[in-house]
């Protein structure tokens, strides 16, 4: 009897120090840290509603900066995080020392074949796919998409219009992502568009489960095997992701085939490279399509949404980008701008960059250490399996590199100003050979937006805006949590 009372209490005992001793990993590696809190580590209550720990990161450099640390560890549960904050180091982990942290650290597995995409292989075979799938954004590829392109924007610039002739105000977000559904959609799965209206809800709902925070996934991911997870039937994305998006490719690819249509596009060059024994299967295609979804929607819709919204309290940097375009058009045959104008928008260019520095879509860049690493210059070491965390939002807003962080000044970005802005302390694509594949695909698909919304239109922020954006952390995605509702007006 005495012994039922005891081992219960020993167990718990012994629990308690297990995750005391889990708690000094920092410490035991000479590694500056706050103290962890029981259970939470070094976040709090709120990650349990939000699941994201980019406010936490954001906290955690600025703690580090004020005492003069070059980086430091947190813990997320009892999960350590390595956070690199000086500019040097950080250049080391993404470029010159890329070997040790060769991966983002996200979960993946063959069985669970949707979450073997790009973004989350590793080593050689990152390699190998990363090779096929660059020449998918050669300038030839992005001038064949072009087209599509300007035929949504068209689409968009139709739905202003209506507003303006009803005298509503146009909700900028939804607008955005109806334009960006349609261009993924088609381009990257080859969906004609007569049938995209009834895909748009279908591809918002599974884009929402992607985007997911999934701090208690991530800390599942961490703890157990990958392989006992994936035998046991586990999945990254919700399931019903890999179901759609499978069926949808193959009703495509099926179609095609019965047809004999080709249309020489994204989802045609991937799948060509499943024939013969090509270097892809019909699983990696599934991966890649939807991956890049992933990648592409909810980071140029908040992008946009973002810019669209400094446009309306910028009324100067409107007009200024506004008489860019319309220079621009004036000189083109038809009016309306080329596949070739685009490297003429410079302005759009620094309003681009500065948006992407104020409000960055990836608030921070992840990545693993693949092999034990030696902080250079000390006696530190970095094990390997550590996650790292690059904290981007938190640099790109830091006053000793940018003048005024907190506003957004698309001069910032001027070729003038850029002595300002130290190198390297603008990371929105990420960089070194991680860098964003689809950086040119996405300033392609902005600036078209940009055009088609600018040219013939004025905005205004409407009173159900606010003059502050706050954000929205049930996304991994930095997005704000507010509609972004603007007054809309034609210039006659
Ligand atoms: C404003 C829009 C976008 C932003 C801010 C953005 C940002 C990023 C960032 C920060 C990374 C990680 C880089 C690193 O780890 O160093 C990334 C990776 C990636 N992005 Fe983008 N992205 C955008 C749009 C797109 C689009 C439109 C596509 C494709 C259609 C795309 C495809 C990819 C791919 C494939 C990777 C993985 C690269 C690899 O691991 O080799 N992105 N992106």
């Amino acid at each position: 009897m005495t012994s039922l009372v005891y081992i219960p209490i020993a167990l718990l005992v012994a629990l308690y120090f297990v995750l005391k001793y889990k708690h000094s990993y920092w410490t035991r590696r000479k590694i500056p840290h706050d103290t962890p809190r029981f259970l939470f580590g070094s976040v709090d209550e709120k990650i349990l509603g939000s699941g994201n720990p980019t406010e936490h990161i954001k906290k955690a450099y600025w703690d580090l900066k004020k005492r003069g640390d070059k980086h430091g560890g947190i813990y997320l549960f009892y999960n350590p995080i390595w956070i690199p904050i000086d500019l040097k180091l950080i250049r080391k982990v993404l470029v010159t020392d890329y070997d040790y942290f060769a991966s983002h650290g996200f979960f993946h597995h063959k069985k669970d074949f949707i979450s073997d995409h790009i973004f989350s292989k590793e080593g050689e075979e990152w390699k190998v796919l990363r090779s096929h799938l660059s020449p998918t954004f050669t300038p030839a590829k992005l001038k064949n998409m072009y087209h599509t392109l300007y035929k949504f924007g068209h689409r968009m610039e139709e739905q202003i219009l209506d507003s303006c002739k009803k005298c509503q105000p146009v909700n900028i977000k939804d607008t955005t992502a109806i334009y960006l559904i349609q261009v993924i959609a088609s381009c990257f799965f080859g969906i004609e568009s007569n049938s995209l209206n009834d895909l748009n809800s279908k591809f918002k709902y599974y884009g929402k489960q992607i985007s997911q925070p999934r701090p208690l996934r991530f800390l599942l991911e961490s703890i157990v095997n990958w392989d006992l997870l994936a035998h046991l039937g586990y999945s990254f994305f919700p399931s019903g992701v890999r179901t759609f998006f499978t069926s949808l490719i193959k009703d495509v690819i099926d179609g095609r085939e019965k047809d004999s249509v080709t249309r020489k596009d994204f989802l045609d060059t991937i799948s060509q490279m499943t024939k013969n024994g090509g270097p892809l299967t019909f699983e990696d295609v599934v991966a890649t399509s939807t991956f890049m979804y992933a990648a592409g929607f909810e980071t140029s819709s908040s992008t946009l949404s973002y810019l669209m919204y400094e446009l309306a309290k910028n009324q100067d940097v409107q007009d200024k980008l506004r008489s860019e375009i319309l220079s621009i058009c004036k000189n083109s045959a038809d009016g309306e701008i080329t596949y070739e104008d685009l490297s003429k928008m410079k302005y759009a260019d620094m309003c681009v960059a500065e948006i992407l520095r104020c409000y960055p879509p990836l608030a921070q860049l992840p990545r693993a250490c693949t092999k034990e690493y030696r902080i250079p210059g000390t006696d530190q070491i970095i094990e390997k399996g550590t996650t790292v965390v690059i904290p981007v939002w938190a640099i790109q807003n830091d006053p000793d590199y940018f003048r005024n962080p907190t506003e957004f000044d698309p001069e910032n970005m001027s070729p003038e100003n850029q002595k300002f802005n130290v190198d390297d302390a603008w990371f929105a694509f990420g960089y070194g050979p991680r860098l964003c594949l689809g950086y040119k695909f996405a300033h392609m698909q902005m600036k078209v937006a940009l055009a088609k919304y600018l040219k013939n239109y004025k905005y205004k922020l409407n009173i159900a805006t606010p003059e502050r954006l706050t954000f929205n952390f049930d996304s991994i995605v930095l997005l704000p949590a507010e509609n972004i509702i603007l007054d809309t007006e034609i210039i006659s």
